[in-house]
């Protein structure tokens, strides 16, 4: 099973930690651990996974670097209506380019006030023993963010639906949400699926429905890993046809808030036209390398060509890329994230995969503003660079180091809730706020 490793991510470099990381993989392939426990269902821990990014390393992450240029809305030649009044809110202000400045009077719900709260993310519960992370807000550089403002944002929604397309991550952002939104009105989770990665939930009073649906690629694709991560067999993913999971509820959505990204690193056949057209970082059978950046491409095509043709009207955000903050190792090899303060503007480079993803995101992005499409940029990749000391990192476990463990798996690609990522929820309410 351990044969599809290559180093290379096509035009830029990666650092040649292969053999490491195969050896993690068949010794934890032996032991026959459980690998879901971190990212089972955002990066499995299966052999045929690529590694991730290569780490930005120690010295680079404390030099000031240049952060990379911030493409922002205004950039965008958005014709009609909609577009006019996004054009004024751009002008007026860019949400997504400041910096995170203290703030003493800590998150809008705790690890007591939510109870919806993903054991993984649930940093509090879990003995984190600082608390500093919880005390920084978002300030854009031009104009405050108001805090998410629950009541408002519900009365907004009364026979509304709202639902978050992705993979865990989306379902890190809803739980941020459903949290804030439970200090107002709790709810009521109406289904769920049998992993419990795609669920719904409903606020009665506000006959106000949330989704999240658990689409890693947004596109067909068959994914042959155990509940476990453990892949028996490459992925097959089907580069003209959308997920028909998130596609056919698509017509019951108001609002939506759409993310991809790094499920497009692994090993995956491409098929199109109905013949495989080549893969990612597989090797030994022939086919063309066309690397993550093509595929990722076709899928937001996709996406964007079946929302923009759609009859039924909804208000769609383009999450970006989440950057996570691995240093002196990776998931697999011993990586941790223990900073407790944020980065200042400037002080981190966005890693290579992270930049590019972006960058497709924002062009497709682009390409597709002049559709007569409610579509708006959820630019959260920079903002979340700054914020190193936002993941769970060994407090995914309850109290990792209790039993005087010295050697414990980090996750520091989710965020704790609470935790930076609430702060994603306060620009999408300045969003739609400024819209009105
Ligand atoms: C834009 O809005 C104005 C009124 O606010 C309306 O008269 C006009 O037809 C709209 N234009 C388009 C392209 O929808
Ligand atoms: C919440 O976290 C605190 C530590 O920050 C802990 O003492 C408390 O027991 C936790 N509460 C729950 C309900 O888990
Ligand atoms: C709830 O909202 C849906 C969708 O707008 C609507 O069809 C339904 O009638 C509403 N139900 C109530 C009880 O208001
Ligand atoms: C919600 O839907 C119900 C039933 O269709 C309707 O009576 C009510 O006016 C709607 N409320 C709003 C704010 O649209
Ligand atoms: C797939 O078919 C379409 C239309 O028949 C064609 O435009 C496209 O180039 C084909 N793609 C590939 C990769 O063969
Ligand atoms: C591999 O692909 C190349 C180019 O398509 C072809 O020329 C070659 O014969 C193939 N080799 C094998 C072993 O199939
Ligand atoms: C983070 O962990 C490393 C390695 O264990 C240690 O050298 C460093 O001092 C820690 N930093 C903080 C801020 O705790």
């Amino acid at each position: 099973m351990v044969k599809r490793m290559r180093s290379d991510l096509g035009p830029f470099s990666l650092q040649k930690h292969n053999h490491v990381f195969v050896k993690f993989a068949v010794s934890f392939l032996l032991v026959g651990l459980a690998f879901r426990f971190l990212f089972w269902d955002s990066f499995s821990f299966s052999s045929v996974v690529e590694p991730p990014p290569p780490l930005v390393a120690k010295e680079e992450v404390q030099a000031p670097l240049i952060s990379f240029p911030v493409q922002t809305p205004d950039s965008v030649d958005f014709p009609g209506n909609d577009s006019q009044i996004f054009q004024k809110v751009a002008e007026k202000c860019d949400l997504f380019v400041g910096s995170w400045i203290e703030d003493l009077s800590g998150p809008a719900y705790t690890n007591e006030s939510c109870h919806v709260i993903e054991n993984h993310q649930n940093c509090m519960t879990n003995g984190r023993p600082d608390s500093g992370y919880l005390h920084w807000r978002w300030k854009p550089r031009d104009c405050e963010l108001p805090r998410f403002n629950p009541e408002k944002f519900l009365d907004m929604m009364i026979n509304k639906s709202w639902a978050f397309i992705g993979d865990s991550i989306s379902r890190n952002h809803v739980q941020s949400l459903l949290c804030i939104l439970s200090q107002v009105e709790p709810a009521v989770e109406v289904y769920h699926d049998e992993e419990y990665r795609s669920k719904i939930w409903k606020f009665p009073s506000h006959n106000f429905t949330l989704s999240v649906v658990w689409t890693p690629f947004l596109i067909k694709a068959a994914i042959f890993e155990d509940m476990n991560g453990v892949s028996s067999s490459e992925i097959q993913l089907y580069l003209d046809s959308l997920d028909s999971k998130w596609k056919e509820q698509y017509k019951n959505f108001d609002y939506v808030v759409i993310a991809g990204g790094k499920w497009f690193l692994k090993t995956a056949i491409y098929h199109e036209n109905g013949t495989v057209t080549g893969c990612h970082y597989c090797s030994g059978n022939n086919l063309t390398e066309l690397g993550f950046e093509y595929a990722y491409r076709k899928a937001l095509q996709l996406v964007f060509d079946f929302i923009g043709n759609s009859d039924h009207k909804a208000t769609v955000f383009l999450r970006t890329t989440t950057p996570d903050h691995f240093e002196n190792g990776e998931w697999f090899s011993g990586g941790y994230c223990n900073r407790t303060l944020p980065f200042k503007e400037g002080e981190i480079d966005p890693r290579d995969v992270d930049k590019i993803m972006r960058d497709i995101e924002l062009e497709e992005f682009e390409k597709n503003s002049n559709r007569r499409v409610d579509l708006k940029l959820l630019d959260t990749t920079s903002l979340s660079l700054l914020r190193p000391d936002g993941h769970p990192g060994p407090y995914r476990q309850s109290h990792p180091f209790a039993e005087g463990e010295t050697k414990v798996q980090n996750d520091c690609l989710h965020w704790c809730l609470p935790g930076p990522i609430d702060s994603w929820n306060d620009l999408l309410m300045e969003i739609l706020d400024q819209q009105q």
